[in-house]
């Protein structure tokens, strides 16, 4: 994938490019650096990062990073959902506190639809939290135009609901 330019005022452009397996460990660095995930979800990213590297396959999963001044500091996660016709999903996105409001989660995102688009992706769905430390990434979801169409009470516990996001591709 091309490198794309991000503007921003103040600081260094961020540039988004496909990953590569040297940038496992930014990715960890990322999401502990997160303030939102802990070590269980780092390693449930790790796996699916080394799995990628390890058994690659077309229907596999996809990385995106955002790098600013040559450090990563965001990624995306997405790939082909199994056993649907076409349907794809967003399995992680993540940006640096430092990094935010500036446009980097919008670009992995819409990065991300893209090379959907690209590879026939008729849908693409997102799962998220119903709780506040997810906002962000919902007003992400419905900025971007996907439409919240599901809900599943208490899904990850008591209090916090599954909010399933959806948007037609094509
Ligand atoms: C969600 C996240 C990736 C957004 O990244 P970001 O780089 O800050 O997002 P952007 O700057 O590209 O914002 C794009 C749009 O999303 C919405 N948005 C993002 N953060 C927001 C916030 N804190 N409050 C309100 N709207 C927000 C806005 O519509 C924004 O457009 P605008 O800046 O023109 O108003 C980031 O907040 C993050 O990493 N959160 C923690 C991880 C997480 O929740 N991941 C999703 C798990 S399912």
């Amino acid at each position: 994938m091309a490198w794309l330019e991000l503007t921003s005022e103040q600081t260094t452009p961020a540039l988004l490019r496909t990953a590569t397996p040297t940038d496992r460990a930014a990715i960890r660095a990322v999401l502990l650096g997160s303030g939102l995930f802990g070590v269980a979800d780092a390693t449930c990213v790790d796996e699916m990062f080394a799995e990628t590297w390890e058994h690659p396959r077309p229907d596999g999963y996809r990385w995106l990073v955002a790098e600013q001044g040559q450090a990563v500091v965001g990624f995306a996660c997405y790939g082909p959902e199994s056993l649907t016709q076409d349907t794809w999903d967003l399995f992680w996105i993540c940006v640096l506190p430092s990094a935010r409001r500036r446009g980097v989660g919008r670009a992995l995102l819409g990065a991300a639809m893209e090379d959907a688009r690209a590879n026939n992706a008729r849908l693409m769905v997102i799962y998220t939290s119903s709780t506040s430390p997810y906002a962000p990434a919902r007003q992400l979801y419905t900025a971007l135009g996907f439409t919240h169409v599901a809900t599943v009470p208490d899904y990850y516990c008591d209090g916090d609901d599954l909010n399933i996001y959806w948007k037609r591709l094509r």
